[in-house]
């Protein structure tokens, strides 16, 4: 069953009933004003920091689901009948309804007797405030009065104190009304110099500031008070809950329209000009008054909007694609891609999974996000991935985390996740294929954000590489640490305490576990790093001194394979690890999670097993152990109970996250290796399996959004198989993009150019891509003339040797490949 429909012309996922499976969201914003929009305008608003500046309320976890949000009501004075033109909160019939949800906006369009509205919601760009532009139409036959009310409930700014700390919230509340617009100046007194501003275009009938005065007391927020009565209470809030509520009204005649703005703005002064008159309390509103004076007016906001448009049509036009497979084209044209942008903006900190108060940026996610925004924004994955290296441990290793706010490393999760460094070498290796940019490798970066200890990055790579092999186990495979890409694979753990972080502790000193796909990611990096180091000394020649040479990286990457054969190869599939008692797990002597799913990608992804057999072995195991139809699940048998050997995957019930659900991080990997062996069909088998918009159709099931990809869909083992959770955040998107366009369509950077080498399902003819690279664009044409995936290039008329196209003179800007498939 479906609740919408894509609108691949508009680039727009459209739903038409507002009782979604679950709130189906978008984000606005795409600098640093940020906001998450539900299909009921549900959500709420920060700046930069979803923890920190925090500028309205949301209820995580509330019954009805998805409460507070942006909220407006409509109110016909002659009935006194009053809706939610956007559903919630107050949930009447409406008669009709649709929202659209596109790239950093979001419409919410409907009607109820006659009148229709329609609410245009979006962040312009370069600017830290939200326009709610409101679109009302009498459709009926006669004249209608009637009364619109804005709300939101602001958050007093630090999110999680917001929700804790009532002894002193319910003192410290704040606000100046002045003109048509409600100021909110929590703790502005004090030590904030910021506070936030909800204006509207239109002269006012009333406000409320006072949560209480606006609902009545003891009711909620599908029925306030004022709305009910028709009048606002002009209420000003001292302390308790302040909202901002505005009281518009509007008289239409039959066919009248009227365009009403709201903006939501944040706003910072310069300490020493806070107030206005100096030495009062009274916020000095120059600045948004200015952007007020812009933005109220619809031609500029119109405008803005547009510039939105066109911002995103300039990035998804990096890579647009004509496949046979509608599926296919809208996420890689579309929506994967923006998902890629948003996992670039939130990282995992703000969705309707991830309360935006808990985790910062991942050391690791962050690399790996990095895999699929690169292309969109080479300029800004650069400043990323110096600051994610400046967080970087002199000793190589990494801290987990650290704060999007302070760029900072997070002391409370620490480091020891022996998985982490080897992901920025993949990160780099990405954007200088991208880019072409090896400047970055000179550009000096601290560690751990120390002044003066700065190191060319090159040598933040070699240290990353270092790391592992300094920290070698038993069987000479990777120690583990707290956890590999596998969060909850936590094998030095050892826990029996409830509630305690299974991440951070660790009761083991760590010297026996150890990690097979952490050996697989080092062979990858190796490669990744004697490709850097090959290069540069290409171009460097003997300035260019490094202790490692090109063939050392190679040297590491061959001894850890052989390491995998002897230690890691089980006979049917690369095991997963060896726990603290040196038992292997991830092997047919195990009795439950005998086969993982992520060393078979990662370790084919690195190229073992391609010329003895086993990397087809490997994935023909995947096939009949783990595949099912809706996606790949993370491992088999699940474990069906806790074991305090091995940590939080134990802790999930069978079938959900990482105990055998289907972890859709790690399915791509799978699409790779399969691509990789040269199985195109299987490849994209598994890819069509988890793909959402493939999925639509099941959304009842699905659950979660069918135009972006969730991080999990539960396994085989738990009851609900097949529903998704975790939207949006997820490293999923990067590697779904990765798989999808760099291998099974196969156009991907390499080192010296574009390469071009689809591993095509069977029953296609071709397809077309144009891409920008390095500032050229690539018109692509893909044919088949034969069953296989012998690639012949022909470049702007002539045949081309392999299959990277060459980079072209400086002069030319557009290229024309024909490739064609035997
Ligand atoms: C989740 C993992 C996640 C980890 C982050 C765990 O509870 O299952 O997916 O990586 O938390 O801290
Ligand atoms: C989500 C985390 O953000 C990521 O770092 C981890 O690799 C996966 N979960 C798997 O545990």
């Amino acid at each position: 069953m479906k609740y919408g429909y894509f609108d691949d012309a508009q680039r727009e996922y459209v739903i038409t009933r507002p009782d979604t499976p679950l709130p189906w969201i978008n984000y606005l914003g795409c600098e640093e004003y940020f906001g998450l929009i539900s299909n009921t305008a549900g959500g709420y608003s920060f700046y930069k920091d979803a923890r920190l500046r925090r500028l309205t309320r949301y209820r995580y976890n509330n019954a009805p689901l998805d409460m507070g949000g942006r909220y407006l009501y409509l109110r016909d004075n002659g009935t006194g009948k009053y809706w939610s033109p956007s559903w919630m909160p107050t949930r009447g019939k409406l008669d009709e309804y649709e929202c659209r949800h596109g790239q950093g906006y979001t419409i919410i369009t409907s009607k109820l007797n006659g009148i229709r509205s329609s609410t245009k919601y979006f962040v312009p760009l370069g600017e830290s405030l939200e326009i709610w532009q409101v679109t009302l139409t009498n459709e009926g036959e006669a004249d209608v009065d009637l009364s619109l009310f804005s709300a939101v409930e602001f958050c007093l700014w630090d999110a999680n104190d917001d929700t804790t700390n009532f002894q002193r919230n319910y003192s410290i509340g704040q606000v100046e009304i002045v003109d048509e617009v409600i100021y909110h100046k929590t703790e502005y007194r004090e030590r904030r110099d910021h506070f936030a501003y909800f204006a509207c275009s239109e002269r006012l009938a009333g406000f409320d500031t006072i949560r209480e005065e606006f609902l009545g007391t003891y009711r909620g927020w599908n029925e306030p008070a004022v709305v009910e009565e028709g009048e606002s209470c002009n209420s000003v809030a001292h302390g308790w809950q302040p909202i901002g509520s505005h009281h518009v009204k509007v008289s239409l005649k039959p066919g009248e329209q009227k365009v009403i703005s709201f903006i939501l703005g944040y706003q910072e002064n310069p300490k020493d000009d806070k107030f206005d008159p100096p030495g009062s309390q009274v916020i000095n509103k120059k600045s948004a008054k200015k952007a007020l004076e812009k933005y109220l007016q619809p031609i500029n906001a119109n405008k803005a909007f547009y510039e939105l448009r066109e911002y995103w049509t300039m990035l998804l036009g990096k890579l647009q694609v004509t496949t046979p497979d509608a599926h296919t084209d809208r996420m890689v044209n579309i929506w994967n891609a923006y998902q890629c942008m948003v996992t670039f903006n939130m990282s995992r900190s703000a969705s309707y999974f991830e309360s935006g108060i808990g985790r910062g940026m991942g050391f690791r996610d962050s690399n790996q996000d990095l895999l699929g925004f690169v292309h969109m924004i080479p300029e800004r994955a650069r400043e990323r991935i110096l600051d994610i290296a400046a967080t970087q441990l002199k000793n190589g290793g990494a801290f987990h985390q650290y704060q999007p706010l302070t760029k900072r490393g997070n002391n409370d999760v620490g480091s020891g996740f022996n998985d982490d460094p080897a992901w920025l070498v993949l990160g780099v290796a990405a954007y200088v294929k991208e880019s072409g940019d090896w400047s970055i490798l000179d550009v000096p970066v601290q560690y751990e954000n120390e002044p003066g200890t700065e190191t060319p990055l090159y040598e933040h790579l070699q240290r990353s590489i270092l790391y592992t092999l300094d920290r070698l186990g038993p069987n000479n495979l990777p120690l583990i640490g707290r956890a590999d890409w596998n969060d909850c694979l936590n094998l030095n753990c050892f826990s029996d305490t409830p509630g305690q972080s299974f991440q951070t502790t660790t009761n083991k000193d760590g010297q026996v576990a150890e990690s097979v796909f952490i050996a697989g990611l080092f062979v990858l990096a190796c490669q990744e790093m004697a490709g850097i180091t090959r290069k540069l000394k290409e171009e460097r020649g003997d300035s260019f001194v490094i202790p490692l040479s090109s063939d050392d990286y190679l040297k590491f990457a061959t001894d850890m394979e052989a390491t995998v054969w002897a230690a890691g190869w089980d006979g049917e599939w690369f095991r997963r690890a060896y726990d603290d008692f040196g038992h292997v797990l991830g092997s047919k002597e195990n009795t439950e999670g005998q086969i993982f799913i992520e060393p078979q990608g990662i370790c084919i992804m690195a190229g073992l097993g391609l010329e003895n057999g086993n990397a087809v072995k490997a994935l023909d195991s995947v096939g009949e152990r783990l595949a099912t139809p809706h996606g790949i699940v993370l491992q088999q048998p699940a474990f069906s109970q806790y074991y305090l050997h091995l940590g939080e995957i134990s802790s999930y019930p069978p079938g959900y996250k990482e105990n055998a659900g289907v972890f859709c991080h790690t399915n791509p990997w799978i699409m790779i290796a399969e691509s990789i062996v040269g199985r195109g069909d299987k490849a994209f088998d598994y890819y069509t399996r988890i793909n959402p918009s493939a999925r639509e159709e099941i959304s009842e099931l699905h659950k979660c959004e069918p135009y972006v990809y969730a991080q999990m869909i539960a396994g085989k083992d738990a009851p609900t198989h097949g529903e998704a959770k975790n939207s949006w955040l997820s490293g999923t998107a990067a590697w779904n993009y990765v798989a999808i366009t760099q291998h099974i369509l196969g156009i991907r950077p390499a080192f010296d150019g574009l390469e071009v080498k689809p591993v095509m399902p069977s029953r296609w003819n071709g397809f077309e891509a144009t891409r920008s690279f390095r500032g050229v664009h690539y018109e692509i044409s893909v044919r088949r003339e034969g069953p296989g995936n012998e690639v012949s290039l022909e470049v702007d008329g002539t045949p081309v040797q392999g299959t990277v196209i060459p980079l072209p003179k400086e002069e030319i800007n557009t290229v024309k490949v024909k490739a064609v498939i035997r």
